[in-house]
């Protein structure tokens, strides 16, 4: 077993993969481990990372395709995020400031809200997308003179795995048995009956003090209709509850706009949760960004000043480097491009489509959000299937598609040198495409040359059958 040491940061340098594999497995988490370490890009050492390039001890040269899962917007160790932190540091700017004002979290709050309606001004800080929804949630619950009692959700939601985020996520509560966060409501995705029926119930009940929706499931890759969102804000006037938007995934150019939401005319939440690619690939910061009235509503009052505080709250670096994420992306021509390249990813989508009508079963998604469901049927897994207990598989023909997608990404790492990313939610079964926004045309093209190459041919299941060996063997 790997005794315990306390390592310098050059000693890091020089571990091998399989130390590192013994490190994760005693220190950190031994199954995720060894699922990892039977995929392919689980045996390769990643030493650097430039745009949408990693780079290997072994000087392999790999196209990032996963966009860091919504993080990596603008690529990594973008050059003017880069530059913006050494100067902080060369300048030994103020980090810590806790009882003193910090010019970089005042400034970045004033650049936040001039991106968004006029409304939103009160921001603060945190340090992950689940941090700022539940945030969220107590600053609509506080708004209220008269507290009310619940919060709805819709069932195919992710807002985070804590506590209250982990209540109100469709598709976390789905596998999990946790404590919960009283009062979680859930309606049906898109569904404005049955949203306006749970309303009505709740009203007898206590009242609805907010409701949460993603404009836009990352998971599912499908956006709210216009007449849910329409009906939402019908039932906001008549009922007076707050709105919160969580696009900690979908803000700043998922779609074709900066904000999910203004793909929807007229519509303004009471409070909108931001993050990823906020940080500019660097900083882990979240925020939440309060309508004036529901802020003052909140915690306008002199003893309520203090009601939310956390120690990492818009530290100097973080809050910098959010300052240069946002200039970046409030460029004309970031938009433009932007706009270029949702057209490209759309078009080689459905040109895929229509080449391998067999193996793909469906596209789905917009913008830079999107993803592939596939068909095929593995009828060399039968065997292994079978002894998979059905409380690991509940939807067996939900998850072959998944395993289909896995096996294709894997096929992508090894003969092509692309790294993808298949999302983890029980609601997700295709392989991501949602690049970083950096990403150039030639290498979107080279992504799809790739897939129409290994659509081609029969798809090869060896990688994962390791990974379903590996889980059979623990039932
Ligand atoms: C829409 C949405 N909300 C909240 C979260 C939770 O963010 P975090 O993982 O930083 O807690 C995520 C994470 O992917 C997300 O996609």
């Amino acid at each position: 077993m790997t005794d315990r040491k306390l390592y310098t940061v050059e000693e890091v340098k020089s571990l091998s993969i399989n130390e590192i594999h013994e490190l994760y497995r005693r220190f950190i988490n031994p199954n995720q481990t060894d699922i990892f370490a039977s995929l392919p890009f689980g045996n390769d050492i990643f030493e650097s990372a430039e745009g949408v390039n990693l780079f290997t001890s072994e000087g392999k040269k790999i196209l990032d395709f996963t966009g860091g899962l919504g993080v990596l917007g603008l690529g990594h160790n973008h050059p003017k995020i880069l530059e913006t932190r050494i100067n902080f540091q060369k300048e030994k700017k103020v980090e810590v400031h806790k009882i003193i004002f910090s010019k970089y979290m005042a400034a970045l709050s004033s650049s936040i809200s001039y991106l968004l309606p006029e409304n939103l001004t009160k921001s603060f800080f945190l340090n992950s997308g689940a941090e700022a929804v539940e945030a969220a949630i107590k600053v609509c619950f506080k708004s209220f003179k008269t507290p009310k009692k619940y919060i709805l959700y819709s069932n195919k939601s992710y807002h985070g795995k804590l506590i209250g985020s982990g209540s109100i996520s469709g598709s976390y509560k789905k596998n999990n048995q946790f404590p919960e966060m009283k009062n979680c409501i859930s309606f049906n995705f898109n569904d404005p009956d049955d949203l306006e029926k749970k309303i009505l119930e709740c009203n007898n009940k206590g009242g609805v003090y907010c409701i949460i929706i993603e404009p836009y499931s990352a998971s599912l890759l499908e956006s709210c209709e216009d007449n849910f969102i329409e009906k939402l804000f019908k039932l906001k006037s008549k009922y007076e509850f707050k709105i919160i938007f969580d696009e900690v995934f979908t803000g700043f150019y998922k779609s074709k706009k900066m904000f999910y939401f203004q793909n929807f005319k007229n519509v303004t939440p009471d409070v909108i949760c931001l993050s990823k690619t906020l940080g500019g690939g660097k900083s882990s910061i979240s925020c939440l960004v309060i309508d004036d009235n529901t802020y003052n509503q909140a915690y306008g009052k002199i003893n309520e000043t203090f009601l939310h505080t956390t120690t990492y709250n818009g530290f100097g670096e973080e809050s910098a480097t959010a300052i240069a994420a946002l200039n970046i992306l409030a460029e004309e021509k970031f938009k433009i491009r932007v706009n270029q390249l949702s057209d490209l990813i759309s078009k080689k989508l459905r040109e895929l489509l229509t080449k391998h009508p067999n193996k793909i079963e469906k596209i789905k998604g917009n913008g830079i959000l999107n993803g592939i469901i596939f068909k095929s049927y593995p009828s060399q897994l039968a065997s292994l299937f079978e002894k998979i207990p059905s409380s690991f598989i509940k939807d067996r023909a939900f998850f072959l598609k998944k395993i289909t997608a896995t096996a294709i990404s894997c096929q992508l790492y090894k003969d092509f040198n692309i790294l993808s990313a298949i999302n983890d939610s029980s609601f997700s079964n295709h392989l991501c495409v949602s690049p970083s926004l950096v990403v150039k045309d030639e290498e979107v093209n080279y992504f799809f040359d790739s897939l129409d190459k290994i659509l081609k041919e029969n798809i090869n299941y060896k990688s994962i059958e390791l990974i379903l060996n590996y889980i059979k063997s623990k039932f």
